[in-house]
């Protein structure tokens, strides 16, 4: 049957991964009320469109962190994607160049930054985890450098793994025959079998439960790549990303992965654009599977937005064509609310465009006696 929608991909993944590694993609933590509400809060916001404008001509181009991209749908770090398809991160780099857009590597990937570098040219950011040995980390920011990435994506939602029942019970490991490629020979690329998920044991081993605003600093010390904040969801963490020099924040929610019980991202999204008042660009990842959801995060002030989960689940289906499909169907999908919507370009997308849940009634005016 013809796949119309990005959703879509979910069921056809299901069916044809592991119950182990689908459960790994799909899950979120504890109750997984964030994972729905990530999902449902996009429908707390409706449309206010304008009428008769020409929208014959739609121009979706934007510039992220000075690089032009052919529309503000990038690609969100998503660990280990050789569970998915055997050509992994490398397909997913072929299909967003294709796409001329952002990829996202993960530090946990199970190719290597070299490798997606080799795949040809495209823009791309490395996101990075923080390892208790910071050799390690200062050695795998150089190589990510040299092999061309653009830009550090931070992770700060994770000292610990959030708390994903079904890893726990199906114990999740990464597969014997495959590596976190980043890691390899250095002794790290590998995941032991544990009485739970044998991730989180992993990140308890590995990842530095220390880390504070201060190794912000400390990384802009080793790198002159420009560095996002990913994972902010407050208005005060917004203020002190800025104070300590981030190039840009990423309002996520770990894809509900990790604390369970935030709010949704599209509904944190004003309270950081407001409090990083137009000084660095915010951008948004989290439930984003249509092209009206980009649009109402671009008219809550998002400059981009990433996405996870569908990356993966059409990786299973499709490989790179999946991948790429996808890219695709929220372009479309993109430029058509924007023309319903009466907009020709980005910045012609405002707030007056939705109308929130949450906005005040407007005042009506004070009748005249
Ligand atoms: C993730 N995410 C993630 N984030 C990160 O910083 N490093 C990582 O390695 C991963 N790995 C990962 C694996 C899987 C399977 C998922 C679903 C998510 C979080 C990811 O970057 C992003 O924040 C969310 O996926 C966005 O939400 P959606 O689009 O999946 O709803």
């Amino acid at each position: 049957m013809e796949i119309t929608n990005v959703t879509e991909y979910q069921a056809i993944a299901k069916e044809k991964l592991p119950k182990m590694v689908y459960d790994y993609y799909a899950s979120g933590a504890e109750d997984q009320w964030t994972l729905a509400e990530n999902r449902n809060a996009f429908s707390r916001i409706l449309f206010r469109p304008r009428i008769l404008i020409d929208v014959s001509k739609i121009d979706m181009t934007t510039t992220v962190l000075g690089f032009k991209i052919s529309m503000p749908i990038m690609i969100a770090p998503t660990a280990m994607q050789k569970m998915a398809h055997p050509e992994g991160e490398n397909a997913t780099a072929r299909a967003a160049s294709a796409a001329g857009t952002i990829m996202t590597l993960s530090s946990w990937a199970t190719s290597s930054v070299e490798e997606v570098a080799s795949t040809g040219p495209g823009i791309r950011f490395f996101q990075l985890y923080v390892y208790k040995n910071r050799n390690v980390v200062a050695q795998l920011v150089r190589r990510a450098e040299r092999a061309g990435f653009k830009a550090i994506a931070l992770t700060v939602d994770t000292p610990r793994l959030g708390r994903r029942e079904a890893d726990i019970k199906n114990r999740f490991v990464l597969p014997p025959f495959l590596t976190l490629k980043n890691f390899e020979g250095l002794d790290l690329g590998k995941m032991d079998e544990a009485n739970d998920s044998g991730l989180a044991s992993y990140v308890a081993g590995q990842i530095d439960r220390t880390l504070s605003w201060k190794d912000v600093k400390w990384l802009q010390s080793i790198t002159s790549m420009p560095i996002l904040v990913k994972g902010v969801i407050t208005a005060e963490d917004t203020r002190l990303a800025i104070q300590n020099g981030a190039a840009g924040i990423i309002v996520s929610n770990h894809g509900a992965r990790q604390l369970d019980y935030v709010p949704s991202t599209i509904m944190a999204l004003e309270e950081v654009v407001k409090a990083a008042q137009g000084r660095v660009p915010v951008f948004l990842d989290g439930g984003v599977r249509r092209g009206t959801d980009v649009f109402k995060a671009l008219a809550l002030g998002a400059s981009g937005i990433f996405i996870g989960r569908p990356v993966v689940f059409s990786l299973a289906a499709e490989g790179e064509a999946g991948v790429r499909k996808v890219l695709q169907m929220l372009r479309d999908e993109f430029e058509l609310t924007m023309a319903l919507s009466g907009c020709t370009s980005l910045k012609e997308i405002t707030r007056s465009h939705i109308a929130a849940e949450w906005d005040a009634p407007r005042a009506l005016p004070a009748a005249r006696l």
